[in-house]
Parts: structure tokens; C-alpha cells; sequence
């Protein structure tokens, strides 16, 4: 692996394209060439989150030997459904999803809102992890309007979404605070998705790099290991923006930040951390995405609400 530099490759970085956000039916048309072959009678819904990310004939490349924690290597979908949804609503999208075939080498996670995650936790399929999408940074107690990290074990969370771009920047969480929170979790037993990922302005300033590697930093002087995170590169540019990152401009983070834990934390966790990515990923651009070497899944907002992203007519 090359070494990297911040400055040498942030000067390299280019700005985001805009495309034009296209969450529609005709997805599924653009993807028929993609589609694993299934029973034309089964008509039960395809999700996103398994079919697209596969090429019909030939499996995802193989995966650079990643094993991830527990054994497992495989490509990682986190659907964050963030302050959206209804009682209603989520019971439409937990039943699509129970009745969706997914396939073995993906494992799934969805981060529904608090006040719903009892009743996801009591209609999903125990195939699909649960995450929440904030904690308490140590233990429940008088922190009005706060959730603890024991709650969320009690209501059968085994993943936390910490470091969200609309933490930090609209709630003003900081990299030490977000830190502290991500300790906390892993050491009650709940698994980390950690976010990082600069905002346009830090892109145009080719500052990418240190505001990822700083990021990283905060998480790695926080905890004691690495075992059950996974880093979600998310460019704040690319949120809920229609703008993705190329496979190319992903790919180029994604390898810097797995070099960083090479050079910061031990090659062994360069290897094992699953990097994902995440920012306006919809069923058009996943695949391109998805093959890029150091891609190793994604975290999904928008396009992981939408019914008919799941349904392949
Ligand atoms: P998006 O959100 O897919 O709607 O851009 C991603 C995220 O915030 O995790």
C-alpha cells in the first residue's frame, strides 16, 4: 500500500460533481444487468442493500483479506433512518425488509429513530442488526433527554452510530466528546460505527485529509481497540446533497484513512476495519462504489427510507 501523505494527496482532491439525486423507480431498470438471477415468480422485495451490490455473475472483488471482529469480512450496510418515519411507516419498511432475500456475505444494520427502535427490535428479523443513532457518553443517571447505553442494550441495540456529521456540525458535538462516547459504548458491548469525513469548505482548502486523520485521532485515543468499529468516511458534502463522491474521490479517502491506522494504530487493524461509505448512495451509484478496493459498505440515508428502493418490479 502506498504511503499517504495529506498534503500530497489532499492537493490531488477535487471538489464534488453534482448529480442529480434520482431516487425513482427507474433504478430498478438501470439495474436489470446487475440483478442475481431469482425466480421470476418471486416477486418478494430485492433490497438495495443485497442485489445492487452485486454483479449477477461474479461476487463482489474479493475483499483484501478484511476479516472484520467475530470473523467476520463481510461488506457492511448500515441503514440510518435519522429524526424520520412513523409507527406506520416503519412497519411498511420493516415488513419489506422481512420479506427481502438477503444474501449471506452482507451483514445489515438499521439505526431507526429512538422511540421506534422497541418496535423494530420486536418486527425485524433478527438477520438485521439494530443501531442506534446517538448515546449517553457513560452512564444513564440525570441526563434529561439523554439515552443510555445500557438502555439501548436493554432494548436489544447492538450498534451505536457516533460521529455523525449532523452531530458534530448541527448539535456541536466535538471530536473529544464523540471520543468519549465511542469508549463508553464499546466497553458496555455495543459496536461503533464511527463516523468521520470533512464539509465542503475543508475539501476546497485540501484539508480532507487532516480534518479525517484529526478525527480518527480522537477515536484511537479514546479506545482501547478497534475490534468492533467500523469507520464510516461520510464527506459532509455528500449528505442528504444528491452530490456523491466519486468511486475515485471515496477511494482516495478511504485508502488515507486506511493508512492512517496502519501508520497510528497497528497494521493488523488497517486490515481487519471495515471503512464504509456514506453520502447520498442510492441504487444508481452503489455498485461503481462498491467496487473500489478500499469500500467496504456503506451507511445509507435517504435512499434507505424509500420503499420502492427495495422492490425490483
Ligand atoms: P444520505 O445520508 O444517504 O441521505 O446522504 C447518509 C448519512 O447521513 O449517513
Amino acid at each position: 500500500m502506498a504511503a499517504v501523505t495529506s498534503t500530497s494527496l489532499a492537493s490531488q482532491l477535487s471538489t464534488p460533481k453534482a448529480t442529480t439525486p434520482s431516487y425513482s423507480y427507474s433504478h430498478a431498470t438501470q439495474f436489470s444487468g446487475l440483478r442475481r438471477s431469482f425466480s421470476n415468480l418471486d416477486h418478494s422485495p430485492q433490497p438495495f442493500f443485497s442485489s445492487n451490490l452485486r454483479i449477477s455473475s461474479s461476487p463482489r472483488k474479493p475483499c483484501r483479506g478484511i476479516v472484520a471482529m467475530a470473523g467476520s469480512g463481510k461488506f457492511f450496510v448500515g441503514g440510518n433512518w435519522k429524526c424520520n418515519g412513523t409507527k406506520d411507516s416503519i412497519s411498511k419498511l420493516v415488513s419489506d425488509l422481512n420479506s427481502a432475500k438477503l444474501e449471506a456475505d452482507v451483514d445489515v444494520v438499521v439505526a431507526p429513530p429512538f422511540v421506534y427502535l422497541d418496535q423494530v427490535k420486536n418486527s425485524l428479523t433478527d438477520r438485521i442488526e439494530i443501531s442506534a443513532q446517538n448515546s449517553w457518553i457513560g452512564k444513564g443517571g440525570a441526563f434529561t433527554g439523554e439515552i443510555s447505553v445500557e438502555q439501548l442494550k436493554d432494548t436489544g441495540c447492538n450498534w451505536v452510530i457516533l460521529g455523525h456529521s449532523e452531530r458534530r456540525h448541527v448539535i456541536g458535538e466535538d471530536d473529544q466528546f464523540i471520543g468519549k462516547k465511542a469508549a463508553y459504548a464499546l466497553s458496555q458491548g455495543l459496536k461503533v460505527i464511527a463516523c468521520i469525513g470533512e464539509l465542503l469548505q475543508e475539501r476546497e482548502a485540501g484539508k480532507t485529509f487532516d480534518v479525517c486523520f484529526q478525527q480518527m485521532k480522537a477515536f484511537a485515543d479514546a479506545v482501547p481497540s478497534w475490534d468492533d468499529v467500523v469507520v464510516a468516511y461520510e464527506p459532509v458534502w455528500a449528505i442528504g446533497t444528491g452530490k456523491v463522491a466519486t468511486p475515485q474521490q471515496a477511494q482516495e479517502v478511504h485508502i488515507a484513512v486506511r493508512d492512517w491506522l496502519k501508520k497510528n494504530v497497528s497494521a493488523e487493524v488497517a486490515s481487519k476495519t471495515r471503512i464504509i461509505y456514506g453520502g447520498s448512495v442510492n441504487g444508481s451509484n452503489c455498485s461503481e462504489l462498491a467496487k473500489q478496493e478500499d469500500i467496504d459498505g456503506f451507511l445509507v440515508g435517504g435512499a434507505s427510507l424509500k420503499v420502492y428502493f427495495y422492490c425490483w418490479a
